[in-house]
């Protein structure tokens, strides 16, 4: 049977981008990087779990690289989840850190034109949480996460705020977004 990967149908492709622009913490501060970026979804069939339970699954890699020097400096591997009983879209991704993030929301829009993928996650949060390793608890600690994505036929837009307790600030905005094209 066909699978019906609902509204993350549009996201299966490579896709390439060059107006990245990231907001990280340093002790003395914020730094800006600009960079590019390709991220791979594949198609990855479906799970079923507890018998009821179906998911379409879209499987991911995010490859990113800082304009000055070409260097990879952030890589990112996860999953776009579609429940079609609930209309609930998950994202769970990992990121080399000791750092995992289950995200849940919902998509608004059909395809091929915008679809809008909405989910967020946060630490302690029954439903939707963020996992990490207790060196990272203690340092560096992801207290949210939100992720916007847009994707309208070839093109695919995200913004995205993972929310920080780190260096003496409880609240820093850790911000990514860019715009990239289908290869
Ligand atoms: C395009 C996406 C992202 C880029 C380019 C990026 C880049 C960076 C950079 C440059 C830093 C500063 C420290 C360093 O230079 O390594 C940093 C810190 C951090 N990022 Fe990201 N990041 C991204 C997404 C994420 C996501 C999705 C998460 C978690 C959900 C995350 C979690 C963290 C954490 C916990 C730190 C603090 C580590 C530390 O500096 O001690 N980042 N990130």
């Amino acid at each position: 049977m066909e699978i019906d990967y609902g509204p993350l149908a549009g996201l299966i492709g490579t896709w390439k981008g060059d107006k990245g622009l990231d907001v990280a913490p340093e002790p003395d501060g914020v730094e800006k990087t600009p960079y590019y970026e390709v991220i791979v979804f594949e198609a990855a069939g479906d799970v079923e779990n507890y018998v009821v339970q179906r998911l379409a699954i879209v499987r991911y890699h995010q490859t990113v690289m800082r304009k000055s020097n070409g260097e990879v400096f952030h890589d990112q591997l996860g999953y776009w989840l579609w429940d079609p009983a609930s209309k609930t879209v998950m994202q769970t991704l990992t990121i080399p850190r000791g750092v995992c993030v289950t995200a849940g929301g919902k998509a608004t829009g059909t395809a091929p034109g915008p679809v809008v993928l909405e989910v967020r996650a946060a630490l302690g949060d029954r439903d939707w949480p963020v996992a990490q390793s207790p060196f990272m608890r203690d340092h560096a600690s992801t207290v949210a996460f939100e992720h916007k994505l847009t994707v309208d036929g070839d093109r695919l837009a995200y913004a995205e705020t993972t929310t920080l307790e780190i260096y003496g600030n409880p609240r820093f905005a850790h911000t990514d977004a860019n715009e990239l094209v289908r290869s």
